[in-house]
């Protein structure tokens, strides 16, 4: 793994490079590049007026061409040199004259052309022009300047010097500056990783310390975010298990004891036995009602996209009534129903009956002796409604709020003993919030619970009807 920090650092010294490299050349290379230009027009301008106030002369002597040059005053040329036509040096104030020259520049023009030329080394800015002397039209010699600035050399390095200590100084700082980021960076990011390895490991406690409020804190305040999830999903799971084990421990144990004290019983009488067998039966119908509505809830989490169908509402009440009529009568309940035509809603019927049954069961389970529970079946503008409304013990305020989690019951003797598992408001919950719908839970005047669940109301596509 290559770390952030050697590719932070890289990138930033390979662009300091390379911004460092043209800061060192570009400004030298132009600065030298003006000077030679300044050079050429001083140099050959010079060799131009020498060459033309010699051509005013009738023979190139070594004297006359002195005097013409004293006339001239050409300081600040390290050499000047004047030749014949045939290349005899006439004049050379750095050398002999008589000999045929061996500068080749000055042989060159006397080819007719004239040569500059010029460079630069650590020490001079070398420069040197020859020029032809034509007098009248035909060409009598040659002249030769050679110039060495110093000063202009010396002042192109102490730039260059400088260019090289500037560089050092940002290259250093730049480079400091990225150590310094790319390990406040790192160290954060090493934060994040600790902490992600912390919850990985199962500790859905920890949280990450954030500040500021960059892409990076943003990481970590969602980072705690999910973690507050997965602790409040792990607590949520956890209790499910600790609540699904207790319910199924509970008429198991039952079971067990009855059955224990049939076998131990040497002389039970028959009567005694068949009560015995008849209260196993009823465990065992607890047991089996726990685990169907487990099963239930289980298919509900699954997510299994089921394809929604028309269902009508009032059909499935008058169903769930059916099945509710002997336990109202017994309780002395009476069940008034308010359905109208045409509430249809997409979903599924088995879902739709367990919400209307669930609720209709407490609606009677949860009633007083002789009480009444009022059923509905409405259509609005956008929505199907459904309230269920009863005249029984109600559900304290501090309650409401935890009906719906799984196992909950609000007198938990009570619920019971009614065979109650605290599981049929979360179905309903569930199988509500599956189809779209919500559901709201509140005091019915004067006594009892409302419940008011609404769907959202299809449109005549959709149901085909
Ligand atoms: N209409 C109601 N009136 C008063 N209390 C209610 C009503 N409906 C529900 N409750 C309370 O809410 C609790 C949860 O209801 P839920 O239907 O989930 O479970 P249950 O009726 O105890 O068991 P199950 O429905 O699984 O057989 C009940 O135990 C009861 O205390
Ligand atoms: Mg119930």
């Amino acid at each position: 793994m290559h770390s952030i920090r050697i590719q932070l650092i890289g990138f930033i010294a390979a662009v300091l490079l390379i911004f460092l490299v043209i800061l060192n050349i570009y400004p030298l290379t132009s600065s030298r590049d003006l000077i030679f230009e300044e050079k050429r027009s001083a140099i050959t301008g010079q060799a131009a007026v020498v060459a033309s106030s010699l051509s005013g002369l009738d023979r190139l002597g070594t004297d006359s061409v002195r005097e013409v040059l004293h006339l001239l005053d050409l300081g600040g040329y390290s050499r000047t040199v004047v030749t014949g036509e045939d290349g005899t040096v006439v004049y050379d104030d750095g050398g002999a004259a008589g000999g045929v020259t061996d500068i080749p520049d000055i042989l060159s023009s006397l080819g007719g052309k004239s040569v500059f030329r010029s460079h630069f080394t650590s020490e001079a800015f070398s420069s040197s022009c020859a020029v032809p002397v034509y007098r009248r039209g035909s060409m009598i010699g040659a002249v030769y300047l050679c110039e060495q600035d110093y000063e202009r050399a010396d002042l192109i390095y102490d730039f260059q010097k400088s260019l090289m200590r500037i560089s050092l100084i940002i290259g250093a700082v730049a480079l400091l500056f990225a150590g310094v980021f790319s390990t406040v960076l790192l160290r954060r990011m090493r934060e994040l990783v600790r902490s992600i390895r912390i919850v990985a490991g199962g500790d859905y406690a920890h949280r990450l310390v954030t500040s500021g409020s960059d892409e990076i804190t943003e990481l970590g305040e969602e980072f705690n975010h999910l973690t507050a999830r997965l602790e409040d999903t792990e607590k949520q799971r956890r209790r499910f298990v600790s609540d699904a084990s207790h319910e199924l421990k509970t008429p198991l144990a039952s079971i067990r004891l009855l059955s224990d004290s049939i076998v131990q019983s040497g002389s039970m009488d028959g009567e005694t036995m068949r009560e015995f067998a008849a209260d196993i039966g009823h465990e065992a119908e607890r047991l089996q009602r726990t685990t169907e509505k487990l099963l239930d809830l289980s298919r509900l989490d699954d997510d299994v996209q089921v394809i929604p169908e028309p269902v009508d509402l009032k059909q499935v009440t008058v169903d769930a009534l059916a099945v509710l009529n002997p336990l109202a009568a017994e309780k002395d309940v009476k069940i008034r129903c308010e359905l109208a035509d045409g509430c249809v809603v997409m979903a599924n019927t088995d879902d739709m009956f367990h919400i209307v049954f669930n609720l209709m069961e407490n609606a009677v389970k949860y009633n007083v002796l002789g009480g009444s529970v009022q059923v509905k079946v409405n259509a609005e503008e956008d929505k199907i409604l459904l309230t269920v409304a009863d005249t029984g013990i109600g559900i304290p305020e501090e309650d409401r709020l935890n009906i719906f989690a799984r196992f909950y019951r609000v007198d938990k003797a009570r619920s019971r003993a009614s065979g109650g598992s605290g599981l049929g408001l979360s179905i309903v919950h569930d199988a509500v919030l599956a189809h779209g719908g919500t559901i709201a839970v509140g005091q019915n005047k004067p006594q009892g619970s409302v419940f008011v669940v609404t769907f959202p109301r299809p449109t005549s596509e959709e149901t085909g009807i």
